[in-house]
């Protein structure tokens, strides 16, 4: 299982990596909209983001074409900037489809974004993603179990041999992170936020505070140290 923080905020990314199990970042253009004010101010974030992470770490970065020629010419703009480790995020439209079986064949690493049913998730493995990214919350939103969609992505994945693997993405809760680890995804890319919440217990909170007491209660000279 890989986990990965959804985020370009560098402050919060600081707190986790690189001391915690974490694998990479993913963004999309809202995320970045909302540590740039400045497109030119894009570049130097992701490259402070890739330097964070590692050359070892994952960084899936988001295309904002929509056309096939745009978004093929944004691609490879950012595989030629950030190089090895990078994932190229797709929008599973029409002309996401065709751009990411382009890329694919170009050995460009893809990840197939905006997912919301088993059959996009086919089109895009089947057009050479190497994840698909299922929408988790969003799914939630609309009363559809965005977790029995993770499941059923990777049935079909596993029933017909497709390699490419399942990146569950947008979660609110650690109840739809707990739910999507049981459906059989092979990664998670979840806010620096969640990832703390996922730690968060008042009974574990209760307990050290508990060794904490009586460990200063002991006299100095038993402690031994
Ligand atoms: C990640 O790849 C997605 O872009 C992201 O998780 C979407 O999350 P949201 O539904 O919270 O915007």
């Amino acid at each position: 299982m890989l986990i990965l923080l959804d985020s370009a905020d560098l402050n919060e990314l600081k707190t986790i990596i690189p001391h915690h199990p974490v694998d990479g970042v993913t963004t999309n253009p809202t995320i970045i909209g909302r540590s740039c004010t400045d497109r030119q101010e894009i570049p130097g974030l992701l490259q402070r983001i890739r330097g964070l992470i590692g050359d070892d770490g994952m960084l899936h970065i988001q295309v904002t074409a929509r056309d096939f020629a745009g978004i093929i010419g944004e691609a490879e703009a950012i595989r030629e900037q950030f190089g090895r480790g990078v994932y190229i995020k797709v929008p599973v439209t029409f002309e996401g489809i065709k751009a990411i079986t382009v890329l694919s064949r170009q050995g460009i690493a893809v990840t197939a974004t905006a997912v919301f049913t088993p059959q996009q998730a086919l089109l895009a493995a089947k057009a050479g993603a190497d994840f698909v990214a299922p929408y988790v919350n969003r799914l939630d939103d609309l009363a559809v179990d965005g977790s029995q969609v993770v499941r059923e992505i990777k049935q079909i994945f596993t029933d017909y041999s497709l390699k490419t693997r399942v990146l569950a993405a947008s979660f609110k809760n650690v109840e739809q992170i707990h739910r999507v680890c049981l459906s059989g995804a092979d990664a998670l890319t979840i806010s620096p936020e969640l990832y703390e919440k996922m730690l968060a217990h008042p009974l574990t909170k209760l307990s050290v505070e508990g060794f904490e007491r009586d460990w200063a209660a002991l006299p100095e000279e038993s402690k031994g140290r």
